[in-house]
């Protein structure tokens, strides 16, 4: 008995000041290629942001990279999941989520780096500003749209800084398109969301924002329809 206490105390001190080791997720292994994959854009030598490239780095930033993707701050995506269909969403999924909070809450290891991916490549963070050749409409609550469009990307506009609002179409056959549910905007890191595929909105589509006159957004249009370009002189 006395032998196994003193075992149990010598493995202790053995890892160290770290914590205790309580999960399977590991650097080499899931949170490497996570970083790499959802991170690496920014967090590199050289990038806006510090590097997360290592576990000697990372491992530092631990409690904070939990805190900071489950408050959503990290990546900085900022539209909510599944309300509007977006092309290359940066935002975490669920799963991501747990794997970085297993990792952390089990002492943060660093496994084997024999497991360890191929650094990324170079990888864009930002879409263009615009879609080529796209009309821009301006929206906000109560917008009517008076002639057909086709909705390629949306993009906060004039938003306050910390703001959250959900823009919802209105069709005229009372449907309701979701179009994009910003979290906590942060004008640092506005972008452009590209839909995944073009929203239609029919003519007398109205534009609902809640809270109500959060601001505006800018929608660009892949197609207007013929009377859009005449009552906008869209070109
Ligand atoms: C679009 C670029 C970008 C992406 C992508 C990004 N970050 Fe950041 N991150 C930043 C910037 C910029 C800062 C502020 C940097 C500074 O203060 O030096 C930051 C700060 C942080 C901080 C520090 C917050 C604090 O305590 O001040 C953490 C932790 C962090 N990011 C984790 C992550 C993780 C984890 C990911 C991937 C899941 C990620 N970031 C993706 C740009 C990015």
């Amino acid at each position: 008995m006395l032998r196994i206490a003193i075992l149990f105390g010598l493995s202790a001190s053995v890892i160290g000041a770290h914590d205790i080791i309580t999960t399977k997720i590991t650097w080499s292994k899931e949170m490497s290629r996570l970083v790499y994959k959802r991170c690496a854009m920014c967090h590199r030598e050289g990038g806006p942001a510090f590097s997360l490239m290592t576990y000697e780095v990372a491992r530092p930033w631990a409690k904070a990279i939990k805190e900071e993707v489950l408050e959503r701050r990290m990546p900085p995506w900022q539209a909510v999941k599944g309300f509007g269909e977006f092309k290359s969403d940066r935002g975490l999924t669920q799963e991501e989520l747990e794997v970085i909070s297993d990792w952390v809450e089990g002492g943060a290891p660093e496994g084997d780096p024999k497991f360890l991916p191929p650094a990324p490549k170079p990888a864009v963070w930002l879409d263009p500003v615009s879609p080529p050749g796209a009309a821009e409409i301006d929206i906000a609550s109560g917008t009517r749209i008076d002639a057909p469009v086709s909705a390629a990307a949306i993009r906060p506009k004039n938003l306050a800084k910390g703001a959250s609002v959900q823009v919802v179409a209105k069709r005229p056959d009372g449907t309701f398109a979701p179009l994009i549910w910003i979290y906590q905007f942060n004008p640092d890191f506005v972008r452009t969301y590209y839909y995944d595929s073009p929203v239609s909105l029919p003519a007398g589509t109205e534009i609902l924002m809640s809270p109500e006159g959060s601001g505006a957004f800018s929608l660009f249009a892949a197609e207007v329809g013929p009377s859009f370009r005449k009552t906008r002189g869209v070109r």
